[in-house]
């Protein structure tokens, strides 16, 4: 079912309802994340392993509490630095935190969105009584995340019940997931490069810049993700038939599909994930995405492209 009524999409949650809707970010399946059923279905409806985590989100920094423990001093000026926002952050998690939520390790993630109707959802639902959404983007298990509302049903659509329901938001503005950082040391570490750039974090912190030997049951961060059903390929030159994902600066080659023309790095954020499911829809066998050469968020971007790329 589709519907902007967010009290109604609200009260859903807390019968255990799935909720997909919009964040500034993609598009997330949420389910009450205190409610085991409905987070088996979500993982069912996903097509994910049980042992992933799935991020909580809140709409009141007051609920971060709830859900973490020992946190770090440095979380409360990232925090009012960039939330509500495109920022994930891993903590310690409270002993009533579910396993299905955490993977079964003893760290929860939590983020608080900035997309209003996200922001008015989660509002909602907490006036009913709820004190998170557990959301992952709304996509099938290693494919593209939604950034639309069409995007979503086509991923979804024969997975979910007919009582589930879908919020239409529109285009997501970021277009790419959240940046996550891991808040369970001294010093953060990015896990997930997003629009919260390194840059922007170390201005507020020490970012530890060590590769830890922990591992985390984390698909954003398995090398293979984020694929469409064309090959990816990363700054070689498009041939006809092929399609094409550049600035719009950047000429099109004859007989080549240009996917996307975005004039700024933000916008090729947005537009990245649309024009993968644009060049699927096309038929196309291959996907060429010529990056440009800058740091901040395009370091983000090359970091999905290089996983859609990938073989393994
Ligand atoms: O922008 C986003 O983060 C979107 C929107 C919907 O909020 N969500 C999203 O969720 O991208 P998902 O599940 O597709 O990706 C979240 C990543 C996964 O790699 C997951 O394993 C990791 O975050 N993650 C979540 N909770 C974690 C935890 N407790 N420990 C380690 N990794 C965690
Ligand atoms: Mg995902």
């Amino acid at each position: 079912m589709q519907t902007r009524d967010i009290p109604v999409a609200a009260r859903g949650l807390l019968e255990g309802k799935l909720v997909a809707f919009p964040t500034e970010t993609v598009y997330g399946l949420g389910a009450d994340a205190e409610n085991e059923g409905a987070l088996l279905r979500l993982f069912k409806v996903k097509g994910r392993p049980k042992s992933h985590p799935v991020i909580v989100h809140i709409n009141d920094l007051s609920r971060l509490d709830y859900w973490a423990k020992d946190i770090p001093d440095y979380v409360y000026a990232l925090e009012k630095e960039f939330w509500p926002g495109p920022m994930t952050l891993l903590l310690s998690s409270r002993e009533r935190v579910s396993d299905l939520v955490t993977g079964g390790q003893n760290v929860v993630g939590v983020r608080f969105p900035s997309d209003n109707i996200a922001r008015q959802l989660l509002e909602e639902f907490h006036k009913l009584g709820g004190n998170g959404v557990a959301a992952p983007s709304a996509n099938r298990f290693g494919k593209v995340s939604p950034t639309s509302a069409d995007a979503v049903l086509e991923e979804l659509l024969g997975y979910t019940f007919p009582y589930d329901i879908l919020i239409d938001g529109g285009k997501c503005r970021v277009g790419i997931e959240s940046t996550i950082i891991d808040c369970t040391s001294k010093f953060p570490r990015i896990l997930r490069p997003g629009a919260i750039t390194r840059e922007m974090v170390s201005k507020i912190c020490i970012v530890n810049e060590v590769i830890e030997n922990r591992i985390y049951r984390a698909p954003g961060t398995l090398r293979k993700h984020y694929s469409p059903r064309a090959k990816v390929s990363i700054n070689q030159q498009p041939k006809p038939g092929e399609g094409l994902i550049a600035l719009s600066s950047i000429e099109t080659p004859d007989g080549v599909f240009r996917l996307c023309s975005p004039n700024s790095i933000e916008h090729f954020a947005q537009d990245l994930y649309s024009s993968f499911r644009l060049g699927d829809r096309l038929g196309l066998k291959k996907i060429c995405v010529l990056l440009p050469n800058e740091d901040g968020l395009v370091l983000a971007i090359k970091d999905r492209v290089s996983r859609a790329s990938s073989s393994k």
